[in-house]
């Protein structure tokens, strides 16, 4: 794939690996990428800012200040500006930065602001790629939803031989290829996320609810952003931090306001993706005042919420696909899959409640797929940003899509 009109920020640090980062550079010039260089002093080491400001043909990076005069070197800019921040190699020490979020050189204010997706080829000795400590930052990392370009095995610099050195850069390009030809194949595709749960008010201080988080939606939205779709997000109340303006972004509180907007919105898209733990029930009376604890029995009435899935699923077009969630206790795969036809799903989602790192508020997920062609995908525990792209890649193959 050719990258004309791809900004790469490639970012160097201290590893002997750095000498292939010069070869790395030409392959990524050569298929037509802009690369913008940002060095960690300690890889000054291993190969000159010379040699990859030639090869790049632009000044590489690594001070603040740019000059005497004081100039600054803008790292905000710098992960604006770019549509992918590489790091090849990554060093032991500089991927325990980026894992703690600890800030002390150009390279890591970059990392820590950039919004671009990011990948990784970490490159080091084998007995240190295998300690707990680089293996738990590097999964730290995947957490963030970053590429990580695991090491190969080969003759290490210090005589050793396993796993542990850089990425050839051959197949680092073709990871960047890959990641540009996957990273736009939503792009056109509008995209309706319910997400969250929904508060049901009993009164003016109270309310009914769940405990969903909201990381498995907004994992999906992250992951459609990440491949050019336009989403337009249904939130019901989260705490996550968010970076709203790469969404259409709407918050909700009850299952009736969720189903207002989202209906609203439902005409518009090509795909909708019902992650929200909607209420079933609300309070069939809100208390104007606190309900105050006089009885040593409180008995409140619930009325039935809309169904947001189901009746949006009944105003599906021929050309649309709606995913939907599932949370079971019990006969998981049997009501999953009554949900999916109730609903006019083309795929359900089910998580169960019962596996350990899977569900409600947990980084984790494991879940099993049920398209409405038959088709059964089981995905093993993983983070929920790698699950997410996993429900990208398998809503590729409902017969809709095009
Ligand atoms: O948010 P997290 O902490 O990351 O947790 C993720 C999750 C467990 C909340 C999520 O992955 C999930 O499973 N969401 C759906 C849970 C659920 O409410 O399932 P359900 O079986 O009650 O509903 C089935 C489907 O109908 C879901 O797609 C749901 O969004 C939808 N529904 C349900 C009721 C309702 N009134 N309106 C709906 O749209």
């Amino acid at each position: 794939m050719n990258l004309a009109g791809k900004k790469i920020l490639l970012g160097v640090t201290g590893s002997i690996a750095a000498y292939k980062t010069a070869h790395l550079t030409r392959l990524l010039i050569k298929s037509g990428a802009e690369v913008q260089i940002v060095m960690s002093t300690s890889a000054f080491d291993f190969i000159t800012p010379l040699t990859l400001a030639t090869l790049s043909k632009r000044p590489v990076l690594s001070q603040f200040k740019k000059d005497e005069t004081g100039e600054w070197n803008n790292h905000v800019e710098l992960g604006l500006w770019a549509d992918l921040f590489l790091v090849a190699p990554l060093s032991a020490n500089t991927l325990s930065k980026f894992a703690l979020g600890i800030c002390d050189n150009l390279l890591s204010a970059v990392y820590l602001s950039a919004r671009c997706p990011v990948m990784v080829a970490p490159a080091m000795d084998l007995d240190m790629y295998q300690h707990p400590a680089v293996q738990s930052n590097l999964s730290q990392l995947a957490s963030f939803g970053h590429h990580i370009l695991h090491a190969e095995s080969g003759e290490l610099a210090s005589g050793l031989s396993g796993q542990g050195r850089m990425m050839e850069p051959e197949h680092i390009l073709e990871e960047v290829q890959n990641f540009f030809k996957i990273s736009s194949d939503f792009k056109g595709k509008r995209i309706l996320i319910t997400m969250g749960p929904t508060q049901e008010a009993l009164d003016p201080v109270r309310f009914i609810s769940n405990h969903s988080s909201g990381k498995m939606g907004l994992a999906l939205a992250d992951a459609f952003v990440s491949r050019g779709a336009e989403v337009f997000v249904v939130s019901g109340p989260i705490s996550l931090n968010v970076q709203k303006d790469k969404f259409h972004w709407n918050s909700v509180t009850s299952a009736a306001e969720m189903f207002e907007v989202s209906a609203k919105i439902h005409p518009e898209v090509d795909i909708a993706v019902f992650a929200a733990a909607v209420a079933d029930y609300a309070p069939a009376e809100v208390a104007d005042e606190k309900i105050k604890k006089d009885s040593s029995i409180l008995s409140i009435k619930l009325k039935k919420n809309v169904d947001i899935a189901f009746e949006l699923g009944k105003q599906k077009k021929i050309n649309q696909i709606h995913i939907g969630f599932a949370l079971e206790t019990e006969r998981e795969a049997e009501h999953a899959k009554a949900k999916l036809k109730k609903k006019n799903f083309d795929l359900i989602v089910l998580n169960s409640a019962k596996v350990a790192g899977a569900g409600f508020k947990v980084d984790t997920n494991q879940v099993d797929l049920f398209h409405a062609s038959g088709e059964t995908v089981q995905l093993a525990l993983a983070s929920k940003a790698k699950i997410a792209a996993l429900i990208l890649d398998q809503i590729k193959t409902i017969p809709v899509w095009v």
